[in-house]
């Protein structure tokens, strides 16, 4: 009996938990309990929870406290806001920590308990804070091989320690100890920026590395982007001659005292075994040259040097805006080879970023070479001719006795091959893990279909985004390269939004677009900008000024972007018309459509060259149409009525220059009529016959695409959009050159950055532009996820705030799935063919609205759950339109099944 009693009462608690909302997630500055924020109004989001279909978000009641009482106590607000809500309390102090929490109220009239504590840490807020010098070794360097360089200085913790908060940066790449233990768990730090305007530095909470008497904190600090070679022809110091390590460890006592460590005079310097270390070449380590214990007391450094103290002003530092490159997947080889040519080669199966960890036993001064390739040849040799004048080398020498380990520090190299050249013994594969780096971008999508080749090339994607968002988005990683390519990230943007999270990223990167764009407005080709004080301006390439702020608009809801990036945007803008004559953009330098299709032997013309003006026309007017969206967004009316006339001129010189009266293009590509489309260049009238001429083209190459980076990304949804989704799907389905799964047949892991870097027989493309892991290409992913399965936001309701389902069905396809996690928790969709029926699974999350496009003629094919949707509740069935039957519904899950 009493068991009963106990177990009916557990049902009942179930049940009242079930009906009640929750709040969970919470995120400021979309980090989860960060700690150095550099902003004085940080932006919180939570997720609600509720297993009650349509729940909505109706008020909030926010609370922020510091262990000495309140900072903000917001109220009760009516409000269905739940992410990115600025903070409005009393001014945030600098290296403060605050604790915040939040209740929300939902339509149906029930509140949610408090949710648990999130907290977040002020920086150092205003270079006054700072109490450390730079510092630089204190000896004459190696200039030829510039080997890392230690610092090191031991001091005493009089009292207990409370916390302490270690603050860091380099000018180089530097990794940190404290008493002989590595500080956090971030790599090639502190990351990329324009550092002369722009440089972050890194805090760790490291309260419990120090203790009461001796500590001692020890840097090792190399070349990285700072000064280490980067582009071509012998191009380094960029920033600067010297290495040099600014740090800071605010000690909190528990008596409430306060203590700084700082790099100052008392520190000493010395080369490291790091005998040298390039970000292109890799990193030659002596280990017989390694200092023991040299980051913990009891070490004797008298033979150290002493530092020079630099007198530079903080004015460049920032707090750190994105997630660190950390480690991630591990990877072990799958094959040793021995190569026609006798190479030892091993075989890690993926192509990736990272590095090799190498365990190793021999003799002291045995010397184990290790080269990086992404691919062998068709022989079946080493090939890393691609890799131009890129060493991509480890050198590790030993210093013999027992097994040693190696990895390397502040280089990283993509590669699925490595090669051995003197490993001692025999080769053991499990002495041999692969380890990827790579921002710590949360994953957020997931994407699968019933076709296999499909399902590899969104892998390749995925592994083309892991390999190139190395706190900046590079064009390739492997190289001599590997910078923040403009053209390629903008391309990829908004599928890089639907794989990761990518809020974080783009805002930082997208502000060292800001910082080194040019005074006449133009955006360097790289960012940062290592090409020179006078490059840029190319279409397509300098729109990622418009472009990335919208997509990160869309993708995240993100006001502030936009607010950031506002002048920047209007100033691309303003050098487009301050170029133009008559409205009409036509001088300059401009990449063009970036690797079309160009056949070798092209006696009949088939090559793919659209008029590089025209294309800067079309990018020109959407640089402006983003522009007009935004000044909506942001309230500038004036701007607004502004730009709209410009758009109007804009396209009329379109008009007048590349279209015949009967809307004939001037180039008759591909690309030429996707841009037309896709940015609305054409009036309403010549659209229909524009996009019969595009299908037209496709079916005229035997159903393949000939679009380079720039039609490329909107070839698919411009199809879809004109009804032509059969054969966006034959594109995306065609398996040999051109084409997306060419490559996935030849066996690659990532995206390539031509569509025929290998050839059918094996041979390669030349090997002065042949990367094989290029994510350009793999902007398809954003038709995949938004026109194939359906995943979208409107506009009106970015962010996934109002969120569109509108599924293709097609292709052959008997299902395709995918899945987001947005800032409001999850949104996944798929459908399955099955007989004469869809079923179409959907899931919403709480305080968000969606319209469903059901592939269904009427309401009456459609159930929801058995039953027939027009007497379901809550779900509103707006309309028809064009082989949909259109549902208004909230949060919830739903499940379809429509008959044909
Ligand atoms: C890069 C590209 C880049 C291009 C400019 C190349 O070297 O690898 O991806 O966009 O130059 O056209």
């Amino acid at each position: 009996m009493k068991k009963i009693t106990f177990s009916a009462l557990l049902q009942l608690c179930l049940l009242m938990s079930f009906a009640q909302i929750k709040v969970q997630g919470l995120l400021t500055e979309n980090f989860t309990n960060p700690i150095a924020l550099g902003v004085q109004a940080p932006r919180f989001s939570w997720q609600l929870v509720a297993e009650k279909r349509n729940t909505m978000q109706t008020a909030y009641e926010i609370n922020v406290t510091t262990d000495k009482g309140s900072a903000w106590k917001s109220g009760k607000i009516s409000s269905g806001q739940s992410v990115q809500l600025n903070y409005a309390g009393s001014p945030l102090q600098s290296d403060q920590k605050y604790t915040w929490k939040v209740r929300v109220w939902d339509n149906n009239g029930k509140a949610s308990p408090w949710s648990e504590a999130a907290s977040f840490k002020m920086g150092l807020l205003n270079t006054a804070d700072w109490k450390a010098k730079w510092i630089e070794a204190g000896y004459v360097e190696d200039s030829i091989n510039r080997p890392a360089i230690l610092f090191r200085n031991q001091f005493a913790l009089a009292k207990k320690i409370k916390s302490a908060t270690l603050y860091i940066t380099a000018h180089g790449m530097y990794e940190v100890q404290l008493n002989g233990k590595r500080v956090g768990d971030a790599y090639l730090a502190p990351g990329w920026t324009s550092y002369n305007k722009r440089l972050q530095y890194q805090a760790y909470d490291v309260t419990n590395m120090l203790s009461n008497g001796n500590n001692v904190i020890g840097a090792t600090v190399g070349n990285g982007w700072y000064r280490g070679f980067l582009a071509w022809d012998d191009n380094k110091n960029i920033y600067g001659k010297k290495l040099g390590l600014l740090a800071q460890v605010n000690v909190v006592y528990t008596d409430g005292t306060r203590e700084a460590i700082v790099t100052d005079d008392k520190w000493k310097s010395t080369n490291s075994a790091i005998k040298s270390v390039e970000i292109y070449h890799g990193e030659t380590f002596d280990a017989r040259e390694e200092k023991n214990g040299w980051a913990a007391t009891g070490y004797n450094d008298g033979g150290w040097k002493g530092v020079n103290l630099l007198t530079t002003t903080f004015d460049n530092l920032i707090s750190t805006e994105n997630e660190p490159v950390r480690k991630h997947e591990t990877f072990k080889a799958i094959k040793v080879i021995t190569t026609p040519s006798g190479e030892k080669v091993l075989d890690f199966g993926q192509n990736l970023v990272g590095w090799v960890i190498v365990k190793a036993k021999g003799n002291a001064g045995d010397k184990i070479v290790i080269k990086h390739a992404e691919i062998l040849d068709k022989a079946g040799n080493f090939y890393t001719e691609n890799l131009r004048a890129a060493k991509a080398t480890a050198t590790y020498i030993l210093k013999g006795g027992a097994e040693e380990t190696f990895e390397p520090h502040f280089t990283f190299y993509g590669f699925r091959y490595i090669k051995l050249e003197n490993y001692p013994g025999t080769i053991n594969p499990d002495n041999f893990t692969a380890v990827t780096l790579y921002s710590d971008m949360k994953p957020t999508g997931t994407f699968s279909s019933s076709n296999a080749l499909v399902n590899q090339l969104q892998h390749n994607i995925q592994w083309g985004q892991r390999g190139n968002f190395l706190d900046v988005p590079t064009d390739c990683p492997q190289r001599d390269e590997r910078l923040g390519w403009t053209g390629d990230a903008q391309a990829f943007s908004r599928t890089a939004s639907f794989n990761f999270g990518v809020n974080n990223f783009f805002d930082k990167w997208m502000k060292d677009v800001a910082a080194d764009q040019l005074a006449d407005g133009r955006i360097p080709h790289v960012i940062p900008n290592v090409l020179g004080p006078d490059n840029g301006g190319s279409a397509g390439w300098a729109d990622v000024a418009t472009i990335i702020p919208w997509n990160m608009y869309l993708a995240y809801g993100d006001k502030k972007i936009l607010e950031t990036q506002y002048p920047s945007m209007k100033a691309w803008v303003k050098f487009m018309t301050d170029k133009s004559k008559n409205d009409l953009w036509n001088i300059g330098f401009h990449f063009g459509d970036w690797l079309f299709y160009r056949p070798f032997d092209d006696n009949d013309g088939r090559s793919a060259v659209t008029d590089k003006y025209l294309i800067a026309q079309c990018f020109y007017a959407n640089s402006v149409q983003l522009l007009i969206n935004t000044s909506k967004v942001l309230n500038k009316a004036d701007d607004e009525a502004t730009y709209t006339a410009l758009l109007k001129r804009v396209k009329d010189a379109f008009l007048k220059e590349y279209v015949t009266p009967s809307g004939r293009l001037v180039s008759g590509t591909q690309t030429a009529y996707v841009l037309a489309l896709n940015f609305d260049m054409l009036p309403e009238n010549l659209r229909k016959q524009a996009a019969e001429r595009l299908a037209e083209n496709v079916k005229s190459y035997d159903t393949h695409l000939t679009t380079g980076f720039l039609g490329t990304p909107y070839l698919c949804h411009v199809l879809t959009r004109f009804g032509y989704s059969d054969i966006a799907y034959s594109l995306l389905l065609q398996q040999d050159y051109p084409s997306w799964l060419y490559p996935v047949k030849m066996g690659a892991t990532t995206i390539w950055e031509r569509w025929d870097g290998q050839k059918p027989d094996s041979t390669f493309q030349t090997p002065g532009m042949n990367s094989f892991n290029h994510y350009a290409y793999g902007a398809i992913g954003d038709w995949m996820y938004r026109q194939m399965v359906g995943l979208d936001t409107y506009e009106d309701g970015p962010g996934y705030k109002h969120i569109r389902v509108k599924p293709h069905v097609g292709g052959g396809f008997t299902n395709a799935s995918a899945s987001l996690q947005t800032y409001y928790g999850t949104f996944s969709s798929g459908w399955k063919t099955e007989d004469n029926k869809i079923l179409m699974d959907v899931e919403i999350p709480a305080n968000t609205t969606a319209t469903i496009y059901v592939p269904a003629t009427a309401a009456t094919a459609v159930t929801e759950n058995g039953k027939a949707v027009s007497t379901i509740a809550d779900i509103k069935v707006s309309g028809t339109e064009e082989g949909y039957v259109l549902l208004q519904v909230g949060s919830g899950k739903y499940h379809f099944v429509i008959t044909k």
